[in-house]
């Protein structure tokens, strides 16, 4: 049976999709399969993952590699041409996080590791792929950075930044293409129930099990990112968390952070305590 889809410029478009193993990623590989007709190549480190997502859906084929890197990069793009996969609509959803801690606590190679995936990844992925996607009449450039971005958070310093940092990039590198017509969305999700609190060990897990409270479903989220993306929103703010975090921050900066740091602190959760323990002493920081 012929399968009826949402009317869209998305209609057919081939999507490279990262970090489509779990999380945000696979649902919003699904429902852009299932929705709106998209042929998706899911890029991911773990192989399993990609394979049992490629099963649920025969638009979905996979490439294991490694986005935080230029040379991975590399190896999509010569996987995506070796394919004949033109890529219309490059989705940068790949992302990790450190474990929620004081910033004197986090090692270089902790920071390095959220800097190169979720910041680098993003020019990588632009050297890649602008050449080919600045010759299409309908293209988009689609960058999941986060709520956080808005809000530096006590804990979570790097990743916060870093999360600025995405989203400040991805509005210059649109202007940068609009020359091109090409369609560059940034997407700030709040909290959303995924394994990105969770990735090894018992430290991150506990940020992870506070998350799991608050946050939107990965299918909910995976939704609404894809009904905005297909009316070309350039910015989208997926919950009401995000929308709050952007307006108070927009309305009173630095009273905002030091609120929330306020909350955080009186909430006495065990994900929060690790940050507002200022018993430990600093010298034991770094080691
Ligand atoms: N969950 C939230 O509350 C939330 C809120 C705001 C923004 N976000 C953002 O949403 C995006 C998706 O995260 P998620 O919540 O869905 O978490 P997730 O389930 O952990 O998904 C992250 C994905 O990125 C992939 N990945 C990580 N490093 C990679 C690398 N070097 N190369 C290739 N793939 C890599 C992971 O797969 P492999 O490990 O197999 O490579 C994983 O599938 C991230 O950018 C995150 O920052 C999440």
């Amino acid at each position: 049976m012929k399968r009826k889809f949402k009317k869209s410029w998305l209609n057919g478009k081939c999507v490279l999709l990262t970090g489509a193993g779990s999380g945000i990623g696979r649902e919003l590989a699904l429902v852009l399969s299932r929705i709106y007709g998209c042929k998706i190549l899911a890029v991911g480190r773990r192989e399993q993952n990609l394979q049992s997502l490629c099963e649920q859906e025969p638009n979905i084929s996979a490439f294991v590699a490694d986005i935080s890197t230029q040379d991975g990069w590399s190896r999509i793009k010569e996987h995506a041409d070796s394919l004949g996969f033109s890529v219309d609509v490059l989705v940068n959803n790949a992302g990790v996080i450190h474990p929620f801690k004081k910033l004197i606590y986090l090692t270089d190679e902790q920071i390095d590791k959220v800097i190169d995936t979720d910041y680098k990844s993003i020019i990588y992925s632009l050297r890649a792929f602008y050449p080919s996607l600045k010759n299409k009449k309908d293209a988009g450039f689609v960058t999941i950075s986060s709520a956080s971005a808005y809000l530096p958070v006590a804990g979570n310093a790097v990743y916060s930044s870093v999360k600025s940092a995405s989203l400040a990039i991805t509005e210059a590198i649109r202007q940068e293409v609009m020359v091109d017509g090409i369609f560059v969305s940034a997407v700030m999700p709040g909290p959303v129930v995924t394994d990105l609190y969770e990735p090894d060990g018992d430290e991150e897990k506990k940020a992870g099990d506070d998350v799991s409270k608050v946050g939107l479903d990965a299918t909910v989220a995976a939704k609404r990112i894809a009904k905005k993306i297909s009316v070309r929103k350039p910015l989208i703010n997926i919950d009401v968390t995000a929308r709050a975090m952007k307006l108070l921050r927009k309305v009173a900066p630095s009273g905002t952070v030091k609120l929330w740091a306020k909350l955080m602190r009186k909430a006495n959760r065990p994900t929060f305590n690790q940050v507002f323990d200022d018993e430990k002493p600093v010298q034991n920081a770094l080691n």
